[in-house]
């Protein structure tokens, strides 16, 4: 083990930056075989450190440092000392300017952090960490200052130089390079300084604000990639309007810049002023991009233009506070896509992501808290459990508060901490302080790791005219926290009568008539009363998913399809239907394992039929919510469900289930893949994207029946589209549904479409995620095949999570194959990944780390594949820590 390794960061061990830094400014010279950064930094001693006479440690990893000075002054090298990590000078004043040039090597830096080149331009990722590969600095959050950024390089390759702020400053400096000085008013930490040079090309397009500045916004691309900036610009501006009118929030600066690059991390970035994107997540047309990619971008672009306000202006202290600006950002931009589109469709598909994901995450050696007490390599923490169990605790709170409140709430946040760095304990404080709620049992879903189990039970007394619900909640243990105390759990509920109508819903004593009402859930055991109730109620709870629980209640297969097609609240419907589905699937199971033909309940077919009657009787009804009605859970949430995973018995019986609805149900499907045919050409609106979803869903179910007449109308939708959603969504069809009668079609059509689009990177990648994801046994050769192509590419993660994390993480049959070939392979290319990049190699790990969840033989492959990486020399902290916490769990 190598000393980086194992060495655990604390939350307790806080402690605020004995430095500041007022100003710092930057003059970067690129050259093609290395770059040289001098660093101007004025800093001053903490009024608010304890420790008056602490050495100056600056933070600095991978650069060769050349000189170094304090006061104008070169220091000798007994005057400081450098280690791997740091550069401490033990003699500086209370107020003073440090210098120092260091060589740094952006050409070679495949980790895609600090500064690095994607293919022909040179940008920056600082986040969470990134900064200290660029130069030596107080690289935390809590360390704020005011950036002046010099840029110089070759004019030709690099004619567009790019930074935070305003550029204040171009010229010409002979010999073919020029330079520019940005620079950027508002203080922040260095995670979010960003740089671009680059060859770049740029549409423009301007917003006039809320106090009618005008701001210049920019996206910049490369030129092949011109013609795909116009939708991130108006979802941009559809973004800066709503942030507006739903919080108040005006955009700051005069400028906002977007770049595309080809090699990034992660989806995107939200530097002050010059927002970095990974370009699948910005550039799109409807040639090129699906309509699921389209809604993905313009929540992306919302999303970090909404760190403006929740992340940059506010900031977090340290890094344990990760969720305070990503948690809440994610649900700020989830509250925006429900207003683009259709709020109960947009809701059902976060749940169905984080019940399948975080949960499992949950779940699982990598479970946390919201706000984690510890971690070795914070790049790590990235997680759906900061991301989206952050965002469904602000949701509470939203929900708690009520709209004006909450809103009060925010509004004293932004004003109060405005230039800070502050903690979600700041801002849970604020939602009390305006709204008198005492929420402090709430705090819990800060600090206790772990899904909650809900068990409901119901009784009602006819005599009385009572009904009671009595919930239990319970916490599994997670790691370093064996016991729980009880969540504060807000159920939405409501009670039908027989017709479906909605009763009231009265406590004893109470005269208010409320028809929906919220319970809180704050004991161990809890029974709700409801008085003056006519009859049996069915229960209509968890509306809206209204918390992040497993709710586990009695409801038979009757009442789920009352609820599915009576209940007031999106959500329930749909879940209800997953419910059955899931229960209908769970006794085919057991069916298929004791040897018995295989009969499935009718019910489930009456519900699919019902939905796609519904649907074409009523041409009104919300097709993105029928198409989400007519899916089958996934492989992946029945996984997490199940106690011990049998991947094989679960894709067997989904496949079977599926062949079954679609024989049974072959000409309702027909008439409803005919009645959502194109009339016009391609548009992306709602009710379109509903449409072709609707469609392509169905499309999928036909190709099941193998029938020569659905393998052509498939291959006609594919060769006639004029949008790359119905034009994709054919060739999957294909691939998912794999059967001999279609081999021959479905290899000229997957090779068709690869000569058609080889010149569109993004269509490139979509084209090998299909083949990789598809749930088909046996195609790992196939997925090594791939990995051999031209198009695949090892330092691009893109390629790596479109054929590796494809693979892995949606093909669950292919990756927990029972020989374990998936396993080693994986294994392979983490290897080979960690020494490329650690970040993309600790990710792609995750399937492994669940190997709890798998019967004893598949345990003991994974492990055996764990314990080989582990073996490895020279690991990578991020590799080490996954490794290291799945294994002793
Ligand atoms: N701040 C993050 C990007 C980031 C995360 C950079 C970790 C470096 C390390 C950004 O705001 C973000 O959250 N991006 C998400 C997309 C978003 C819509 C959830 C991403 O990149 O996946
Ligand atoms: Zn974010």
């Amino acid at each position: 083990m190598k000393e980086s390794q194992g060495k655990t960061v604390f939350l307790r061990d806080y402690q605020v930056p004995d430095f500041l830094i007022d100003e710092t400014s930057l003059k970067v010279e690129l050259f093609e075989d290395h770059t040289l950064v001098s660093a101007v930094l004025h800093m001053r001693r903490n009024p608010q450190s304890p420790n008056p006479q602490a050495a100056l440690v600056l933070h600095g990893r991978q650069q060769e440092l050349l000189e170094v000075a304090v006061n104008g002054r070169f220091l000798t090298d007994t005057e400081y000392q450098l280690d791997k990590e740091h550069l401490t000078i033990n003699e500086v004043g209370d107020s003073f300017v440090f210098e120092c040039r260091t060589r740094i090597h952006p050409e070679t830096n495949t980790s895609l952090e600090g500064l690095y080149k994607s293919r022909v331009m040179f940008c920056t990722q600082c986040e969470a960490e990134g900064f200290r590969k660029i130069t030596y600095y107080l690289d935390r959050p809590d360390v704020l200052s005011v950036f002046t950024t010099r840029i110089e390089a070759d004019k030709n390759l690099y004619p567009v130089l790019l930074s935070n702020g305003n550029e204040m400053e171009q010229g010409d400096l002979g010999a073919g390079r020029h330079y520019a000085v940005w620079h950027d008013p508002f203080r922040k930490p260095a995670y979010l300084f960003a740089l671009v040079a680059g060859d770049l090309r740029h549409v423009q397009d301007s917003f006039t604000t809320c106090t009618n500045r005008q701001i210049s916004l920019k996206i910049y691309v490369e030129e092949k990639d011109l013609d795909k900036c116009e939708f991130a610009m108006g979802a941009l501006k559809r973004a800066m309007r709503w942030d507006e009118e739903v919080y108040g929030r005006e955009y700051d600066l005069d400028i906002f810049m977007i770049v595309a690059v080809d090699d990034f991390n992660m989806g995107a970035m939200e530097n002050k002023g010059l927002n970095i994107f990974n370009s699948s997540c910005v550039l799109a047309n409807p040639a090129t991009t699906t309509d699921f990619s389209f809604g993905r971008i313009e929540s992306i672009v919302a999303h970090e233009y909404f760190h403006n306000w929740s992340g940059n202006r506010v900031t977090c202290r340290d890094w344990f506070q990760l969720s305070l600006k990503e948690g809440f950002t994610v649900f700020r931009d989830a509250g925006f896509s429900a207003d683009m589109g259709s709020r109960a469709v947009n809701r059902i598909e976060d749940v169905g992501f984080l019940r399948t994901v975080q949960f499992a995450e949950d779940a699982g050696p990598m479970a946390h808290s919201v706000r984690p007490e510890s971690y070795m390599e914070i790049s790590n923490f990235y997680t759906v459990t900061i991301y989206e169990k952050g965002s469904e605790v602000v949701r509470m709170i939203s929900k708690l508060l009520g709209p004006e409140l909450f809103r009060k709430g925010t509004d004293l946040y932004f004003d109060r901490y405005d230039g800070m760095a502050v903690t979600t304990e700041d801002f849970v404080s604020v939602m009390e302080e305006v709204s008198g709620i005492d929420l402090r049992q709430f705090r819990r879903w800060y600090t206790q790791a772990g899904t909650p189990i809900l068990e409901v039970s119901r009784r009602y007394n006819a005599d009385r005219q009572e009904y009671h619900l009595t919930f239990t909640q319970s916490c599994p243990p997670t790691p370093r926290q064996p016991e729980k105390k009880p969540f504060y759990i807000p159920v939405a509920a409501g009670l039908l009568n027989e017709k479906g109508q909605e009763m009231p819903m009265r406590f004893a004593g109470e005269s208010a008539i409320l028809t929906s009402r919220v319970l809180a859930v704050t004991e161990p055991q809890q029974t709700f009363t409801f008085v003056n109730v006519p009859q049996a109620p069915v229960p209509s709870l968890l509306r809206e998913f209204s918390a992040p629980v497993k709710l586990k209640n009695d409801l038979t297969r009757d009442e789920l399809m009352f609820l599915m097609s009576h209940d007031t609240d999106g959500f329930v419907r749909w879940d209800a239907g997953q419910q059955l589905a899931l229960q209908v699937m769970q006794e085919c199971m057991q069916q298929m394992k004791d040897g018995m033909v295989f009969e499935m309940d009718q019910r489930l077919v009456l519900a699919f039929e019902h939905v796609m009657r519904s649907s074409i009787d009523d041409p009104s009804m919300d097709k993105a919510m029928v198409a989400n009605l007519l899916l089958l859970p996934s492989e992946a949430y029945m996984a997490e469900l199940a106690e011990t995973v049998d991947p094989e018995a679960i894709h067997e019986v989904r496949e079977q289930v599926r062949k079954q609805l679609a024989r049974q149900l072959r000409l309702i499907f027909a008439a409803v893949y005919n009645a959502n045919t194109t009339a016009g050409s391609y548009t992306y609106n709602a009710e379109e994207v509903a449409r072709r979803t609707l469609r392509n869903t169905v499309l999928n179910y036909l190709m099941t029946l193998e029938d020569a007449a659905w393998f052509n109308q498939a291959w006609l939708q594919f060769c006639s589209a004029d949008n790359m959603t119905d034009e994709s969504a054919a060739l999957r069809a294909f691939l998912n549904n794999p059967c001999p009668a279609n081999e021959t079609l479905r290899k000229e059509m997957t090779v068709s479409f690869y000569a058609k689009w080889k010149h569109e990177t993004l269509v490139v990648e979509q084209w090998l995620s299909m083949q990789s994801a598809a749930p088909v046994k046996d195609n790992l050769p196939g997925i090594k095949a791939l990995m051999e192509h031209e198009a695949f590419d090892m330092r691009n993660p893109n390629k790596v999570r479109c054929v590796i994390g494809a693979f892995c993480n949606s093909n669950t049959v292919g990756f927990h194959a029972a020989d374990g070939s998936g396993y080693h392979f994986l294994a392979d290319q983490v290897i080979t990944l960690n020494r490329i990049n650690p970040q993309i190699a600790s990710r792609q790990l995750t399937p492994l780390t669940r190997w709890r969840k798998y019967d004893t033989a598949r345990q003991a492959k994974m492990k055996e594949q764990l314990q080989r990486i582990l073996a490895e020399p020279e690991l990578s902290p991020d590799v080490y820590e996954i490794l290291s916490k799945s294994m002793d769990q």
